[in-house]
């Protein structure tokens, strides 16, 4: 490995969110916790990165800009070399993150009082951008059969009949509970979304995270007419650990929902990104590939050791080890606490900032959401603080 992802980097006062005492202290009650919530990285992005921004800040003009060629062909390259799917120029459209997308998209395509499907538990901003926009959640909850979560293809087929059911929420693969969809599930609930004339947002922040074994798919790639109904949210943040410079893209291959999305766009005044957010995109999937197969490598290496130490060590806490991301979803409801009660015992005997499972929505309950995206001496340091209050309940 080139990059040595063992080295601790302190980040406090570096204005993150997740180290920022302030913030710890806020939203956990206390500054002393270890904090593996927020969804992005403790390692340094790549150099490449880190030297096509200093290249373009000694410029020192950092005026109103624009994307070129350049931007567009390595997310065009990159999509065709790793998930063999064709995307046209035409079809991308910009957003400063896929949530404030989602938000715009619900703005977009429903009126007040419109429904809009998602599939608990899952990432718990798209409810709030449902909500937010005048529209009704519908859930549809995955179901666990065997150890394994399935989407309910059966309580699908019933509530995606109401006519005021607009979009439906995908998350490939998902968060937090790291499934990767197969083909299988995603033609079925294609043609269930697309009988209906629902169009499929598809969330595909997370698809260059996939683990040894799995294979992303997207949504959009396997078929014409599935292209036609979707809209397709990627962005080089959470692979390359950039999440604080803003840029994402949004690819709509169908010219009427991508003209009805960019005149929401218009409206709102999203129209020019961050320089640094272009320089990085070219820089991240130009050139970011080989630091990206470490990182995968290291984050496997950590799951793989989350899921020996809680067999060995953990019996109460079970852990399906994940197919994509680097979010360890695990299951604590073996200590029998409620979901305020866990929550309390995490802050003030574990001493972990982590995200409560029932944030999630419902079948969140009793479980808690780790970020491992970090050396591995931290998830050690986790896992023991874990064991070592797990044993004073027994
Ligand atoms: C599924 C999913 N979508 C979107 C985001 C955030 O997207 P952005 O930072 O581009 O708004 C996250 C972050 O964790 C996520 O997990």
């Amino acid at each position: 490995m080139q990059t040595n992802f063992d080295e601790i980097i302190n980040r406090k006062n570096t204005n993150s969110i997740k180290y920022e005492p302030g913030v710890l202290k806020e939203m956990f009650g206390s500054e002393d916790l270890l904090p593996m919530w927020v969804a992005d990285m403790d390692f340094k992005c790549p150099d490449v990165i880190v030297n096509a921004i200093l290249e373009r800040a000694t410029h020192g003009i950092y005026g109103y800009s624009d994307m070129d060629d350049a931007f567009y062909d390595v997310f065009i390259d990159w999509n065709m070399r790793r998930n063999q799917w064709k995307i046209e120029r035409d079809w991308i459209c910009y957003s400063p993150g896929i949530v404030p997308a989602v938000n715009y998209i619900v703005q977009a395509f429903c009126h007040t009082g419109d429904k809009v499907i998602i599939q608990n538990p899952v990432y718990y901003p798209f409810s709030q951008a449902i909500l937010n926009n005048g529209a009704q959640v519908i859930y549809n909850p995955l179901v666990k059969i065997e150890n394994q979560y399935k989407m309910d293809f059966d309580h699908l087929e019933e509530i995606v009949k109401d006519s005021r059911v607009k979009l439906f929420i995908l998350c490939n693969p998902h968060n937090p509970i790291g499934r990767v969809w197969s083909e299988e599930d995603l033609l079925r609930l294609g043609e269930i979304c697309i009988a209906h004339d629902v169009i499929v947002v598809s969330d595909e922040i997370h698809s260059d995270l996939i683990l040894k074994g799995h294979k992303h798919i997207p949504f959009a790639s396997l078929s014409e007419n599935f292209a036609e109904h979707s809209i397709t949210c990627m962005s080089p943040s959470k692979t390359f650990n950039i999440a604080g410079l803003q840029i994402s893209n949004i690819v709509i291959p169908n010219a009427n929902i991508r003209a009805t999305f960019q005149t929401i766009l218009e409206n709102n005044a999203i129209r020019h990104p961050n320089i640094f957010g272009i320089v990085a995109q070219k820089a991240a999937y130009g050139e970011g590939e080989q630091w990206l197969e470490e990182v995968l490598e290291y984050i496997e290496g950590n799951m793989d050791y989350i899921d020996a130490f809680v067999k060995a060590r953990l019996p109460e806490i079970k852990f399906q080890k994940p197919e994509a991301t680097y979010l360890a979803w695990l299951d604590f409801s073996g200590l029998g606490m409620d979901q305020l009660s866990l929550e309390k015992w995490m802050h003030h005997e574990v001493k972990l900032a982590l995200d409560e499972g029932y944030i999630f929505g419902e079948g969140g309950e009793g479980f808690e959401r780790i970020n491992v995206a970090c050396p591995r001496s931290v998830v050690v340091e986790a896992l023991e603080r874990i064991e070592k209050a797990v044993a004073l309940r027994r």
